[in-house]
Order: C-alpha cells, then sequence, then structure tokens
C-alpha cells in the first residue's frame, strides 16, 4: 500500500488498493475455504441469517458497581457490529467477557450455539480459535519483527511448510500495507501501522470473528479510513464478521450493519445503523450532536 501522507484529501470511497480482490490463496487460507476458484460475492453475508454470537441478559459488576445490566444482543454471521457508548460504559469489558477474560455474573453468552459462560480455560481456549480480539495498542511480540509476528499464528497452528507460511505472511502483509515495514520491530513503528499488523496477525490465527477495541483511536483520519478500508474489505469478500468498539462514529457510519449503544450499564439501542442515526431517544441525540463537534485533528 503506498504511503498516504501525501493524499490531499480524504477520498469518498476505498482506496482502489482496498477494493482490489483479494488473492485466491489469502481467501483460501483466511476462511478455510478449499473449495475454490470463486470469491464469494459480496452478499453472502447478509443472506444467511445465522447467530454466531448472542448475549443474552448479562450482568457484570466490579465491586458491587454494576457495568453491564441485562444487555442483550446479537450478531449474524458476516455482520459487523459497531458498539458505541461514552467512557466506562462497558464497551471494553463486552469484548473481554467474549474472550472469556471477565466471567458474567450472569445471563447467557453463546458463540456459534455453545454457551461459553462456564466454560473453563481449556474450553475458551478452542473458543479463542474462533474469536481473536485485536488490542488498542497492537500486543505485538516486541522482540519479534513484523513478519515474525503475523508467521507467530500460523506456526502455532501448524501444518504449514516454512514456504507457504512466508507466502502467507507476505499477503497478509500486502492486505495492511506494511510491506516497506516487514523487517522492522514493532516499537519503530506508528500507532496506526501497529494496529495495521495486529489485525493481520489476528487474521493469521483464521478466526470466525474479529474482534476490535477501539482501532482509530490515537490515529489520523488518513489511517482511521485506512483502518477502516481494512475492516470492509475483509467483510464484503470474505464474510468476516466483527465487532469494532469505537468512539468514532464516522467509522461507525462507514462499518456497521449494527449498533449497540451502551448507556448507564444499559443497551440502550440495539438494531439497525439506519435505526440509530434516526432515533429520536434525547440520550442517541445527544451522542450524535456532541460526536459531530468533535475538533478537526488538522
Ligand atoms: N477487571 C476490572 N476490575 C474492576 N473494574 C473494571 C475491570 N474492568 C473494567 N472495570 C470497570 O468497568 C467499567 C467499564 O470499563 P470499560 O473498560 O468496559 O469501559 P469502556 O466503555 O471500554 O470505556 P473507554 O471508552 O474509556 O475505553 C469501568 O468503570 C472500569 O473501571
Ligand atoms: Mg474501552
Amino acid at each position: 500500500m503506498a504511503d498516504s501522507s501525501h493524499t490531499p484529501e480524504l477520498p469518498e470511497d476505498l482506496t482502489p488498493e482496498v477494493s482490489e480482490p483479494l488473492s485466491p490463496e489469502l481467501s483460501e487460507t483466511l476462511t478455510g475455504n478449499s473449495s475454490g476458484e470463486h470469491e464469494p460475492p459480496e452478499t453472502v453475508p447478509q443472506a444467511v441469517p445465522e447467530p454466531i454470537i448472542v448475549f443474552s441478559h448479562v450482568y457484570i459488576s466490579f465491586d458491587g458497581r454494576p457495568v453491564l445490566e441485562d444487555v442483550s444482543f446479537s450478531v449474524n454471521r458476516g455482520q459487523t457490529l459497531c458498539i458505541l457508548g461514552r467512557s466506562g460504559v462497558g464497551k471494553s469489558v463486552s469484548l473481554r467477557l467474549l474472550m472469556g477474560f471477565l466471567h458474567a455474573d450472569s445471563g447467557s453468552i453463546c458463540v456459534e450455539g455453545r454457551e461459553i459462560t462456564g466454560l473453563n480455560e481449556d474450553g475458551m481456549q478452542e473458543i479463542r480459535k474462533r474469536i481473536t480480539m485485536v488490542f488498542q495498542n497492537g500486543a505485538l511480540f516486541d522482540s519479534l519483527s513484523v513478519r515474525e509476528n503475523i508467521a507467530f499464528p500460523l506456526r502455532e497452528r501448524g501444518g504449514l511448510a516454512e514456504d507457504q507460511v512466508q507466502q502467507i505472511v507476505n499477503q497478509l502483509i500486502g492486505l495492511v500495507g506494511a510491506e516497506d515495514v516487514a523487517d522492522n520491530l514493532p516499537a519503530s513503528l506508528s500507532t496506526g501501522r501497529r494496529r495495521a499488523v495486529a489485525i493481520a496477525r489476528a487474521l493469521a490465527a483464521q478466526p470466525e470473528v474479529v474482534l476490535y477495541d477501539e482501532p482509530t483511536t490515537m490515529v489520523d483520519p488518513i489511517i482511521a479510513r485506512r483502518l477502516g478500508g481494512i475492516i470492509q474489505r475483509l467483510k464484503r469478500q470474505l464474510g468476516f464478521t466483527s465487532i469494532v468498539v469505537t468512539h468514532d462514529m464516522r467509522f461507525a457510519e462507514r462499518l456497521a450493519d449494527l449498533v449497540l449503544f451502551l448507556d448507564q450499564g444499559r443497551a440502550r439501542f440495539f438494531g439497525p445503523l439506519s435505526e440509530f442515526v434516526a432515533s429520536a431517544d434525547p440520550h442517541i441525540q445527544q451522542f450524535l450532536t456532541l460526536d459531530a463537534y468533535r475538533l478537526p485533528l488538522r
């Protein structure tokens, strides 16, 4: 991917490299679909309403202070859910519950029809092969190069010859536009670049669902757009399911099929993006209005 720092304005559409189809080899690797020659059509994700994640009446509190109260939502395979809400409402907690890093006090959380609330660490390890999280700081291995970071999940999974590993790594590096930093250590990368590499590493684990916690925080609008383009491409071309926690309404408007708006521990809104932005609820209106007043970054 070319350096975007010279791009004078944000284009309305995806950058051309982002809208190019993925190579069949990479599609096959990421989706595990070896049937073939064809790319999944762009509309497959929405066509099959199959819940992949279901939260039902989830409660969690810390030191007696409720954080999530009776929160329910579901995400179908191939959909993108954006979780919105002010700081401290439990957005990251929701992702951590899904990863099994936290445990609900009550309620049910199902992944592909399997209840995960009572699972032990071994059971959760299985779930974490299906769901992977891109952390805010990237959580890359500091002592490994970008290339080695991305290769790590592939090697851990096993069954691939070294030249296959390198081929897939090169494709993932191309996907996120990190060719020029492939042999660098993570510490030398900007925040946006680190996050793009973290996405590539998450994909190398061949997940069904990718969770993103604030992918656009602390990156400039062009990088934010580029990260959004990567997430959108993964959805359109590969049918990935995503849950994206964000404060960034522009980003959410571009990506979301569904919105979960958390407010004072409750799911104040859960439904299609179009209904969220048209909502007459004063709390939602206030959130949308405040977001529109953000100061420009340059
Ligand atoms: N492990 C924990 N132990 C105690 N309290 C916690 C823990 N994890 C989260 N909390 C509390 O739960 C609340 C919700 O936290 P969470 O990180 O989900 O907020 P958030 O919506 O992601 O906010 P932000 O937008 O600032 O990231 C906070 O008050 C936080 O302090
Ligand atoms: Mg958070």
